[in-house]
């Protein structure tokens, strides 16, 4: 390995026993460059000489002492991205210049409370659906038009940045005043990126289509009756679909100024169906059971229905967390994936009958699901789930399905070892769907190390072939994408590139 330390960002958090703040929770504040080859010490396995693209992370990562309370999502973003080229692999790590991180750089203290705090404690008015919480860009990263770009959950900028290098390009222009929500999504087939946003005034929620020239050329309403928390989105290669949940902020606190988030078991869960490029006109809403996802799997055409996969919360409001430290309980509830038992599960639309069925897929706790991004919108057979550790929001290992055998296999990562999102990177020139590896980086809280490991797809059950160990540990994070070199112009800015 060579390794360069190119920045080191000043902290100024007190010693402290917050539990997302520790373990593989503990924030780093070191950027990165560093070259792997197959023969170095860091290398165990083989870096593949048949994989070209790059694997980008995102994560919250705390930089200045919180004011008041500390949830993981306030965490400013910091992206760690790993290229493969040729048998050799390129490793680097940057926050981002959002401007939240300049601002509280230059006053060198937090400027904004989070989102357990009230608004009257940030210091300044801020971004997003919540209006006061700082937009860290730290939720969620997708490629398009050559660039990452990355989002925050509550709604924010869309920030730029090369996926090689993590040179940092601003804001994109696209963007509409009331932000973009984490997970855009893009279509690799035709370019579009589509995105949508919510806010706490009417319509409440909008819905977007960025070109593949990183123009905007769509943008309409969503109406909604309230404010409402919609996290994720999905898309066939004709419709988009968007989500109206009964979880959402209760609304007498609303007008105290207070957001505290609540389920409506008594209420539908509605999507709506949007032609790609429609008028809200053409929107088409469909009823099904109460729950709360927090993340879609994959959706697709099938004769007159629409089918959606994702992960459907048995307990969308849990109660509080078992011994938790106090004013933490309810966040530490939220977080722990073990209560609130998202299980794989299937939407069918029928747009002749304008009727929901819905079927469940497996009866384990299963979230942040990947699968091979060819397949996008269409068809496919096999889905990538994170196994999280029950207590936590953490991953300690991956299941793969076979959708149409039924069946799955799992690996798990090891005794305190703890995985992030894991993406499926195809082999050049792959002919079928799971011809690749799945990309993950790896905390190991014995070792003190982190890691990232390449999984063939195809023997999940068997585990990494490769394990790369990273200059330092890194904070546990939360959404990934792969990013294949052809679909972002060759990978001509690759540091690798010959
Ligand atoms: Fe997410």
């Amino acid at each position: 390995m060579t390794a360069e330390l190119v920045e080191t960002i000043r902290t100024t958090i007190q010693p402290n026993d917050h539990p997302y703040m520790k373990d593989a929770w503990r924030p780093t504040y070191n950027e990165w460059n560093a070259i792997f080859a197959n023969g170095d010490a860091e290398v165990i396995g083989t870096i593949p000489d048949d994989i070209d693209g790059v694997y980008v992370r995102t994560g919250e990562n705390q930089i200045h002492e919180p004011i008041g309370r500390y949830h993981p999502f306030d965490g400013d973003g910091f992206i760690h991205a790993i290229s493969f080229k040729g048998g050799r692999a390129s490793y680097r790590s940057r926050f981002v210049r959002t401007k939240g991180f300049e601002a509280e750089k230059e006053a060198g203290r937090s400027l904004w409370a989070g989102l357990m705090e009230p608004p009257h404690k940030s210091t300044r008015h801020g971004w997003g659906a919540q209006e006061w919480l700082k937009d860290s860009s730290s939720t969620d990263v997708a490629i398009h038009a050559g660039k990452i770009i990355s989002t925050f959950y509550q709604c924010g900028e869309a920030y730029r940045l090369d996926p090689f290098t993590l040179e940092q390009f601003g804001t994109e222009s696209w963007v509409p005043l009331d932000g973009i929500s984490a997970h855009c999504k893009v279509d690799l087939a035709t370019g579009e990126l589509m995105f949508f946003n919510y806010s706490k005034h009417a319509p409440y929620m909008h819905y977007g289509v960025v070109g593949a020239d990183n123009r905007l050329k769509h943008y309409i309403p969503v109406p909604l009756a309230g404010p409402r928390l919609p996290h994720d989105m999905a898309f066939t290669e004709n419709y988009t679909i968007l989500n109206d949940m009964p979880l959402y902020w209760n609304e007498e606190l609303l007008e105290r100024k207070l957001h505290v988030v609540q389920f409506h078991p008594d209420e539908k869960t509605r999507f709506a169906i949007i032609p790609r490029h429609g008028q809200p006109e053409d929107i088409r809403w469909f009823e099904a059971e109460p729950t709360y996802t927090l993340h879609w799997l994959n959706a697709w055409e099938e004769g007159d229905e629409i089918i959606l996969d994702g992960y459907y919360q048995e307990e969308p409001m849990p109660k509080s967390y078992p011994n938790a430290p106090e004013g933490l309980e309810r966040m530490m509830a939220y977080l722990d994936q073990g209560l609130l038992k998202p299980r794989l599960h299937r939407w069918r639309f029928n747009l002749n009958t304008g009727k929901t069925t819905e079927q469940r897929l497996d009866d384990r706790d299963l979230e942040f699901g990947m699968f091979n991004h060819r397949y996008a919108g269409k068809p496919y057979r096999y889905a990538y789930s994170a196994i999280p550790e029950p207590g936590w929001f953490l991953f300690r290992g991956l299941v793969k399905h076979d959708l149409n055998a039924g069946t799955s296999e799992e690996y798990e990562f090891g005794p305190g070892r703890f995985g992030s999102e894991a993406p499926f990177a195809p082999r050049i020139d792959a002919k079928d769907e799971d011809d690749g590896y799945l990309v993950s980086f790896i905390a190991d809280l014995e070792t003190d190390t982190s890691e990232c490991v390449l999984i063939d797809a195809k023997n999940v059950a068997a585990g990494p072939v490769c394990r790369i160990i990273l200059p330092e540990r890194i904070c546990s994070g939360t959404h990934t994408v792969w990013a294949s070199g052809d679909d972002i112009g060759m990978g001509k800015n690759s540091v690798l590139a010959a």
